[in-house]
């Protein structure tokens, strides 16, 4: 099954308005007429009018880095899918490993945020991933089944098919240290075969399942010959033009 490539810049909090907008415009630049693969961006909210406006017209996607469940109310802090609608964007990340390690959030919580997304009309990327402790006492599948089953619950066929799933390995973020190929794929793997015990096959084989953790232009192509990573979040390289640029014109 052939799935379109997905390459997305996760800008996490970096970024004021004049840098995001200069960023944003060199990324449309180098990104414009890649007609065989997807582009997106996911910078913080403060500056998703504006990197939005920047790149009115190009084919890049916009993301926020997390999404509310509630269309509006009470919720100090957060941010509805309205919101990031009317700010341009088309897609949220959630359960990001940040958001669980250092906001306390779980897999109920993120479920929601899922749900939600879903509900509104906004792509979800659901991130995944095991700790150094939990891979190193060979737990990673169990917590990566964890992560999916409970991430996923009550989502419908249907729903599974707006979805995208990042796996980022929380030992590979922003430490340099990248998952080797082989421990790459085999986690898509197992991700796969999961997703496919819990929906239709051809849904399973749809969904794309980026890869993130320090994914550099000295290793992307690497990671994207793997036949089950369709695509790259990546965090640290996308802050500089030529570097995510590169990670986007990955051969
Ligand atoms: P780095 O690419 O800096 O390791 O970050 C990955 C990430 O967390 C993307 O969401």
């Amino acid at each position: 099954m052939k799935r379109r490539p997905l390459l997305a810049g996760n800008w996490k909090m970096h970024n004021t308005v004049i840098d995001a907008c200069q960023l944003a415009a060199e990324i449309g630049k180098c990104s414009a007429g890649l007609s065989d693969r997807d582009v997106l961006l996911a910078p913080p909210y403060t500056v998703l009018s504006e990197v939005a406006h920047v790149l009115q017209g190009s084919e890049v996607l916009i993301a926020s880095q997390n999404v509310c469940w509630e269309e509006q109310g009470a919720f100090t802090g957060e941010i509805s899918p309205a919101m990031v609608k009317s700010a341009g964007g088309s897609a949220a990340i959630i359960g990001h490993s940040e958001r669980r390690q250092i906001f306390h959030e779980d897999n109920g919580m993120i479920n929601k945020r899922i749900l939600g997304a879903l509900a509104f009309g906004l792509l979800p990327i659901l991130c995944i991933g095991e700790t150094l402790e939990e891979r190193e006492g060979e737990k990673t599948y169990q917590v990566l089944e964890e992560q999916i089953r409970k991430g996923l619950a009550g989502v419908s066929s249907e729903g599974m098919k707006e979805m995208v799933v990042a796996y980022e390995p929380v030992w590979a973020i922003g430490t340099g240290k990248t998952a080797t190929k082989e421990q790459a794929q085999e986690a898509h793997a197992f991700v796969r075969k999961l997703l496919s015990e819990m929906y239709e096959k051809d849904i399973a084989d749809s969904v794309r399942i980026l890869y993130g953790g320090s994914v550099k232009p000295a290793n992307v192509d690497e990671l994207m010959a793997q036949i089950d990573i369709d695509g790259a979040l990546v965090g640290g390289a996308a802050l500089n033009a030529e570097s995510f640029c590169r990670i986007i014109n990955f051969t």
